[in-house]
């Protein structure tokens, strides 16, 4: 197993071992134990539920808003229309997708991805208990998307970027489903240009969502040569010396040729080769 593939794994075990705390309802809506979620490594920094106004919270079952590890509400800032196609990159509990599918309603689709099987099972479930209809929960690499080009409106994602071990091709892959002029709205940790990557590793760990963000410029600079243009990175509150929790917009353009960048073709359910 490469060192990446070792990292992904022990992200994959912590947030299983969070979504069973959850639905075992014996946690404090983490479970992680040592310290290890992104809810609760940090002093003061806002995680999860309370990111969320009393209206929406309003609208979750107890054990969806229980299981919000993110640290924004991507939500509020993707500005949702009635019939659009979303999709919620590393979907978690389920908390933006059931959200996501009460705005788009039901000529609209939520799509939530995640990798770990237990996320998704208690996903399934909320949104069962949300009486939503119009969600898919795909079991999946954010990296390797498993739908097709040019066949989402929205992309959103919460806490989750951070976490990857190929954040380019996660980029990539948000690009290549987004349809031209499709938009990105994601909640994330975000680094200041200043801290470096060992900077970023002593103020928290990987699986808790702090070591693995990438900065500001990064995040800009990655977006544009994926193909995004009206590139946005807000800082809105602090987490950790130098880290924030942001809302990264931005849009998918609908000239790639005058960019020069490549037409990327439909990859299908494997993402590549
Ligand atoms: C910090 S939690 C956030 C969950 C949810 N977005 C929320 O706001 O509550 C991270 C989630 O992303 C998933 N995840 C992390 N890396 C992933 C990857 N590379 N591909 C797919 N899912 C991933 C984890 O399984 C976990 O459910």
């Amino acid at each position: 197993m490469s060192s990446a593939d070792e990292l992904r794994e022990q992200v994959r075990a912590k947030y299983a071992e969070s979504a069973l705390a959850v639905m075992d309802s014996t946690g404090d809506g983490c479970g992680c134990g040592d310290g290890a979620c992104c809810t609760d490594n940090t002093e003061g920094g806002k995680f999860g539920e309370t990111l969320y106004d009393a209206e929406q919270r309003g609208e979750l079952p107890d054990a969806a808003a229980l299981a919000s590890l993110g640290c924004g509400n991507p939500t509020a800032v993707a500005d949702l229309r009635e019939g659009e196609t979303v999709l919620d990159l590393g979907s978690g509990g389920g908390i933006d997708v059931i959200l996501s599918a009460k705005r788009v309603g039901p000529t609209g689709t939520a799509y939530g991805l995640d990798m770990t099987d237990e996320m998704l099972a208690l996903a399934r479930q909320n949104a069962r208990d949300a009486g939503v209809g119009n969600v898919h929960f795909l079991k999946g690499l954010i990296e390797q998307i498993p739908l097709p080009a040019d066949s989402v409106d929205v992309v959103i994602s919460n806490c989750v970027i951070n976490l990857s071990t190929d954040k380019a091709a996660v980029l990539t892959e948000i690009s290549r489903v987004l349809r031209p002029g499709g938009r990105l709205g994601v909640s994330d940790i975000v680094a200041e240009d200043t801290l470096s990557a060992e900077q970023r590793a002593e103020r928290g760990s990987y699986v808790g969502c702090i070591a693995g963000a990438l900065s500001r410029a990064e995040y800009t600079a990655g977006l544009e040569a994926a193909g995004f243009e009206q590139v946005e990175v807000l800082f809105t509150h602090e987490v950790a010396d130098g880290m924030h929790g942001a809302i990264v917009k931005a849009v998918k353009t609908s000239r790639p040729a005058e960019k020069g960048l490549p037409v990327i073709q439909a990859a299908g359910a494997a993402g590549c080769c």
